[in-house]
């Protein structure tokens, strides 16, 4: 597996959205960029915050559950706490949520645009204890200039 050049993507990531104003766009622009720059992901999008339910937004992989409660899953737990979590091995986080069922390993971090929470942006990977902590702390980076380039544009 080639190290993410996360330096890299970051000033691609503000080259593709810091003159678009579309959030939909820039969403579905965001996860394409990951997607195609991360070794060995399967599946790799966002989840909307909508009436307080996770509703699927852009990705890229398999098709995947389109709502999930807050406190359900990795998504809905990690988006109920505001905090990320990094699993290991899917299969042994009580609550899992099965979308692909190739999926091992899963990062799921919070995205707070305007100060509030507005989804998640889930990475799952078909090998087990696939994402580092410095993965996190980079993804964690990355989404956080992702909030930046997007606030103050309706979110999807
Ligand atoms: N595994 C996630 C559900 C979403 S899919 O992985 C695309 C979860 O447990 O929340």
């Amino acid at each position: 597996m080639t190290d993410t050049d996360f330096a890299l993507l970051q000033s691609q990531l503000a080259a593709l959205l810091r003159d678009e104003s579309d959030a939909l766009a820039n969403a579905a622009n965001f996860v394409a960029l990951l997607y195609n720059a991360l070794d060995d992901v399967n599946w790799l999008g966002m989840y909307v915050l909508r009436d307080n339910e996770l509703v699927l937004g852009p990705f890229q992989g398999l098709p995947a559950c389109v709502r999930i409660e807050l406190g359900h899953g990795v998504c809905g737990m990690a988006a109920a706490s505001g905090k990320t979590l990094r699993v290991p091995d899917v299969h042994a986080f009580p609550g899992h949520i099965a979308c692909d069922p190739a999926s091992r390993s899963e990062l799921v971090v919070p995205l707070v645009i305007d100060g509030r929470l507005a989804g998640v942006l889930d990475i799952d990977s078909p090998s087990l204890d696939r994402f580092t902590e410095r993965d996190q702390a980079n993804v964690e980076a990355l989404c956080a200039d992702y909030c930046d380039l997007v606030a103050g544009t309706a979110f999807i």
